[in-house]
């Protein structure tokens, strides 16, 4: 390779570029460049931050909503934009453990992280006595302690995470005595009700909820429209993003799905040197969703990625797409090794919640009268993909599988209706038919770790 090799790439490079005039535009990390509606979400925590002027503020408050719902954004927006309070916004995505919770808080406010040894009860009176000296410092009287993602808590079920809120809610009480007030904002995915909190806990944290509904298609629409309008060199055609619109409300409105597909898609039709169509965004939306499944599997646990599998192949091989945790357990515990011990039906049933809020599954409770409440799951995703991702070569088989068994199911058809014998004779081929699907899942050997 020379010189003038690499001269020629950029030039080829700069070309795919020219599609866009501002790439940055349609960024989904950092802050956007505006904020479409959402005034009244706003205008609901204003006006919980402003009681502290009166000289009160609720301890906890909820903020929830399903992925890309705006719900960082706009509580990072209001809290910037509040002159007499002092706020910390916290993310703690790349926590691993409630200790590291603790350790994420205090770098964010300034402090070295503490060891783990010496114990958490510490790190909580440095993060209060951070937070005391702040307001003393700025003559300020309120504190809002943001923690963003907040759901990776309950992951550490060992670290006991219901005490650590507990204990954060408790540092309002310690601060009031030298007036200070403290505000903690929970943002997570499902209501802190739902999570596995104790009473103390739920008493404190009262019930100040600020929920995003999803978006509709014509709100991604706006959000779409007002981005693409400074991000690309010719104007996009309108069409192009309502299908964006479209295709990322589908489950639920999200606008980082919508302003990714518009950006991949635009890179592929540049790369073909195409006009940016709907095709294009076919394209960009399989390929983001392979990114997509394949960053959630990669991390999962062996046993996260068998009960996705047996989701999986349990949609594949029958024409449902609703499947019942009994009905994937059963199937989990088919595919499973012999000599590998099964997870009990219980934590089973925890692995498809953890699956559903991964956004690879959506789920539906429902009564079933006596019998209490049952849920059901659906793979947002193709069984194919998970399959493949998951134990390739496995998948293969259960592909083979399915092709055998559709030629074994039309043989025995035409038997029935060819068949002019006793009327048990046909009787045992309904149930032949009728057993396929269920005789062809413990037919195989079970996976490996
Ligand atoms: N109302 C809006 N106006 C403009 N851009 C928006 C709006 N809502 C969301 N976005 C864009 O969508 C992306 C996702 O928004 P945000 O991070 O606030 O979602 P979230 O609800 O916090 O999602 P998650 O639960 O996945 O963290 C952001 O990059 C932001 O640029
Ligand atoms: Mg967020």
């Amino acid at each position: 390779m020379e010189k003038k090799d690499i001269q020629k790439m950029i030039s080829e490079i700069e070309k795919e570029n020219s599609i866009f005039s501002k790439k940055a535009n349609l960024e989904t990390l950092s802050f956007p460049p505006k904020i479409i509606g959402r005034q009244d979400k706003a205008k609901e925590l204003v006006r919980i931050l402003l009681s502290h002027r009166q000289g009160f503020v609720v301890p906890y408050v909820s903020v929830y909503g399903r992925s890309g719902c705006g719900k960082s954004t706009v509580v990072r927006y209001v809290c910037q934009n509040i002159d007499d309070i002092e706020f910390c916004f916290v993310n703690l995505r790349r926590a691993k453990t409630v200790f590291g919770c603790a350790n994420l808080i205090l770098a964010e406010l300034g402090k070295q992280n503490l060891k783990s040894a010496q114990g958490i009860n510490l790190a909580v009176d440095e993060i209060g006595k951070t937070i005391s000296e702040t307001l003393d410092g700025t003559k300020k009287n309120l504190f809002v302690l943001v923690l963003d993602e907040l759901d990776v808590l309950f992951y550490d079920k060992r670290g006991r995470p219901s005490d650590f809120v507990y204990k954060l809610i408790i540092l309002e009480e310690k601060l009031k005595e030298k007036n200070h007030l403290l505000c903690i904002i929970g943002i997570t995915n499902n209501v802190l009700s739902e999570y596995d909190l104790d009473e103390r806990v739920r008493s404190r944290i009262g019930s100040s909820e600020i929920f995003f509904e999803a978006y509709s298609k014509k709100d991604v629409l706006s959000i779409l429209q007002d981005r693409a309008k400074n991000s690309f060199a010719k104007p996009v055609d309108n069409a192009v993003l309502e299908y964006c619109a479209k295709i990322s409300s589908s489950e639920h409105g999200d606008a980082r799905r919508a302003i990714d597909l518009l950006r991949v898609g635009a890179e592929i039709a540049s790369l073909k040197n195409e006009p940016l169509s709907v095709i294009h965004i076919d394209s960009a939306s399989l390929h983001l969703q392979k990114d997509r499944v394949q960053q959630i599997l990669s991390t999962g646990s062996f046993h996260f990625k068998l009960v996705a599998s047996a989701l999986a192949r349990i949609t594949f091989l029958s024409d449902n797409d609703w499947h019942a945790t009994s009905s994937i357990f059963k199937q989990y515990g088919m595919i499973l090794n012999k000599d590998e011990k099964p997870l009990g039906y219980r934590r089973v049933s925890e692995i498809l919640v953890d699956i559903a809020n991964s956004g690879i599954a959506v789920s539906n409770t429902s009564s079933k009268g006596r019998g209490g409440y049952g849920t059901q799951y659906k793979l947002t995703v193709s069984p194919e993909m998970i399959g493949k991702t998951c134990f390739a070569e496995w998948w293969a088989g259960v592909e083979k599988r399915k092709k055998e068994h559709e030629i074994e199911k039309k043989d025995l058809k035409t038997k029935k209706q060819l068949h002019v014998g006793p009327s048990r004779h046909l009787k045992n081929l309904d149930n032949i038919l009728e057993n396929l699907y269920e005789k062809s899942w413990s037919d195989f050997s079970g996976l490996d770790k």
